[in-house]
């Protein structure tokens, strides 16, 4: 890289390609690429975008394109292009022989920002089994390079260039191995995730999960709920997460219980931010992330109101968790941001949506109240007849709920309380 390709602070200027085919929302997908390259501390200098029915096999773009493309590298001194889709690896070869520069695709690019973003074991394992699948088939082209230098495969890319078949299939062969590694490793992880997940549905507590394009302010939502609502001031269950204004900041799902004034109590987790065209790959690996949404009772889809492409970044969500296999969750869309807007909040419209600022108490209560209605709704209020010499029953009952009424008889107390279904099942011989 000579002088001219960096900035001062070290960024790298880029092109950004893109095809704008019958299906797709170019202006959207651009801006958002333009989003991601920032990201990924690379400076979009000029868009150049095609409308073509499908893209050229060989080069993604057509011929004059692809001609305008190589003059404007050498004019301009930009030695970086980033493509708008994910491209063959013949595609990435044949642009970067015609113009010279490194040819990065859409999902190279998002799989460098999440392996800077991990930050737990299981996310940095994911992300890197994610790369090695896609550099799998890639190892003749320079991306490989980067790739390598990430991932500590070694070898592939323009270094192993002409050096010989036996060179690529050693390649091919420590990369699979090192995906076998990394698969058995998750696999040991996954082992004691699923004893802390089992460990939480044992306490029977509703679970409510945060999903939501990048950015939307997931992260920003649990903290404040957190905040007011997190139990112990000092325990784990109030730790904050990780919340920035930039994409993908949080790629580790993180659960936490939340106890409100009433007593009542469900769990809130927080999961990895969705952006379109999501590698396959990368959403395969980190489906086992997505599980706490999965096994939600209620999911809160968080959107950026204030973004004007919010409904493009719904769809991209939705898709998402369709892919994702997480269908047929009661959601609630939480417009969040209002603060930017001139919308009124909060304002809760119906039972499946609020518009409201995660900033603000008032619409930290209203969301509250909303999602009390979703995952408290099967509750009944049943009145007890607990005998006195079963005060541990009642202690049970006072750690995580307030009674309605309490009174005594000759033999034992008498306790009106709103109970669970589950808990309806569990204290039913005492039921009067
Ligand atoms: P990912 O981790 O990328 O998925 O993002 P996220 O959805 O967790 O978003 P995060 O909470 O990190 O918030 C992104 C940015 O939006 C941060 O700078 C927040 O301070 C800001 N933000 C979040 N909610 C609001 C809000 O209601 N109003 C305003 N003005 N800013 C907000």
């Amino acid at each position: 890289m000579t002088e001219q390709h960096v900035t001062n602070q070290g960024q790298r200027r880029v092109f950004l390609i893109g095809l704008s085919t019958n299906a797709s929302n170019i202006d959207y997908e651009l801006e958002e690429l333009a989003n991601l390259a920032k990201a990924n501390q690379l400076i979009p200098e000029i868009i150049f975008s095609q409308k073509l029915e499908r893209p050229n096999p060989a080069t993604y773009f057509g011929k004059g394109k692809v001609d305008e493309l190589a003059e404007a590298v050498k004019t301009y001194d930009v030695d970086m292009i980033v493509a708008n889709d994910e491209l063959s690896p013949s595609q990435i070869r044949n642009l970067e022989k015609v113009t010279q520069a490194t040819v990065l695709d859409r999902t190279g690019l998002i799989l460098d920002i999440f392996a800077q973003r991990a930050q737990t074991k299981a996310a940095k394992l994911q992300v890197q089994l994610a790369r090695l699948q896609y550099q799998l088939p890639r190892l003749r082209t320079s991306m490989s390079v980067s790739l390598d230098q990430q991932t500590g495969a070694g070898g592939g890319g323009f270094t192993s260039r002409g050096s010989g078949e036996t060179k690529l299939e050693e390649s091919r062969r420590r990369i699979t191995s090192q995906m076998v590694h990394i698969r058995q490793e998750l696999a040991d992880l996954s082992k004691g995730e699923d004893t802390r997940s089992a460990r939480r549905t044992a306490n029977n507590l509703p679970n409510v999960a945060l999903v939501g394009y990048t950015n939307a302010g997931k992260s920003t939502l649990m903290n404040r709920l957190l905040a007011r609502f997190g139990i112990g001031a000092e325990s784990d269950d109030t730790k904050q997460v990780f919340e920035k204004d930039m994409l993908f900041a949080t790629l580790n799902t993180t659960v936490r219980q939340l106890t409100l004034p009433d007593k009542t109590q469900f769990l809130l987790s927080d999961t990895v931010g969705f952006v379109s065209k999501l590698p396959h790959n990368l959403v395969a690996a980190f489906k086992s992330t997505l599980q706490e949404a999965a096994q939600a009772d209620l999911l809160l889809q968080v959107v950026d109101i204030s973004d004007p492409h919010y409904k493009d970044m719904m769809t991209t969500t939705e898709n998402t968790l369709r892919e994702v296999g997480v269908t047929n969750i009661p959601m609630v869309t939480v417009y969040n941001k209002a603060d930017k807007t001139t919308l009124n909040y909060p304002d809760v419209s119906g039972e499946n949506a609020i518009t409201l600022s995660a900033l603000e108490a008032a619409s930290q209560d209203a969301l509250i109240t909303l999602i009390q209605k979703h995952v408290f709704k099967d509750n009944e209020t049943v009145t007890l007849h607990i005998p006195f010499d079963q005060g541990a029953v009642q202690a049970k009952l006072a750690a995580n709920h307030t009674f309605i009424a309490e009174n005594y008889d000759d033999s034992g107390t008498l306790l009106t309380v709103e109970l669970s279904q589950l808990e309806l099942e569990q204290f039913k011989k005492y039921i009067i």
